[in-house]
């Protein structure tokens, strides 16, 4: 495998930051991960297009001019062979001595990696769904950054996998949902309308939510962006997920109830399948 770090393609194994690096000190940096599907990377400008709204939100400037950054992914995407699997790519403010303050001369770092992941999996994933359980939201209140730093939502999902679920659901103090560890978070009412909260409300835009919502128009679902409660969702005719590496993911459990018969909802499987025919 190979790693793209700082202007150069390395062995991935070979790969290696600054021990300085203020995204290692500090987690001072942004990331995206992209799908990439039939050897193209899914929906590549809205990632990029929010990137860079990450960047200006921490004044880190772009390493390099937004086409040389498309280019690169391209490369590393082609150079690991992956046709369907998933790029990641993350810039923090640089290498600099130990100080919160903004270094005044780091140039931004890049790191990029790719690696194949067997669609098959996700496929088979999504016959059966997922499980969810429910956490008490305890991050920032700037999740719209997709910021490096991500301890609350490691310890979300960990808590979630040693509860025998996939998932687990950050929980607004008003009882809303406001979103996965890495992921958004969608339910089916008993009328047939699909809900999500709005992207402007403590959660991180996804970009497959984006282009799910398009997904649906062209489907004619009827959609409401609006908050809904644990007890709502676990009351659902569906619930889902939504992330780059999952798509459109059905949950038939959420803290132990099951949704609707306990089996994945017919309006995410065609979301799902009505995706890459949308997807850019
Ligand atoms: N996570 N919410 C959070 C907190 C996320 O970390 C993610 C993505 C999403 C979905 O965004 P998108 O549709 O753009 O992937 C929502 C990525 C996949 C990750 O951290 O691995």
């Amino acid at each position: 495998r190979i790693a793209y770090v700082n202007g150069r393609y390395v062995r991935h194994a070979d790969a290696a930051v600054n021990v300085e690096d203020r995204g290692y000190q500090f987690a001072d940096g942004v990331y995206e991960v992209c799908e990439v599907a039939r050897g193209y990377i899914v929906d590549m400008k809205r990632h990029l297009d929010r990137l860079d709204r990450s960047l200006r939100a921490l004044s880190i400037a772009w390493p390099m001019h937004r086409r040389a950054f498309e280019l690169v992914l391209r490369e590393v995407v082609n150079r690991n062979g992956v046709l369907n699997g998933l790029v990641y790519l993350q810039v923090t403010r640089g290498v600099a001595p130990r100080d919160f303050l903004f270094p005044a001369q780091a140039a931004p770092a890049v790191v990029i990696t790719a690696r194949k992941v067997d669609p098959a999996i996700a496929a088979r994933r999504a016959e059966t769904g997922i499980k969810v359980i429910t956490v008490p939201e305890n991050r920032w209140d700037r999740v719209d950054i997709k910021s490096v730093g991500l301890l609350p939502n490691v310890l979300a999902k960990q808590a979630a996998k040693e509860a025998g679920a996939q998932e687990a659901w950050f929980v607004d103090t008003d009882g809303t949902v406001k979103e996965g560890g890495s992921s958004n978070a969608w339910i089916v009412t008993a009328d047939g309308r699909l809900v999500t909260r709005p992207a402007e409300h403590g959660i991180l835009r996804g970009i497959t939510r984006t282009t799910l919502l398009e997904v649906a128009a062209g489907l004619g679902l009827a959609v409401e962006e609006r908050g809904f409660t644990v007890a709502e969702a676990k009351a659902a005719r569906e619930a889902f997920i939504s992330s780059a590496t999952t798509i459109a993911m059905p949950v038939v459990e959420i803290d132990g109830s099951p949704i609707a018969n306990g089996h994945p909802g017919s309006m995410v499987l065609s979301l799902r399948a009505a995706f890459f025919d949308v997807a850019e």
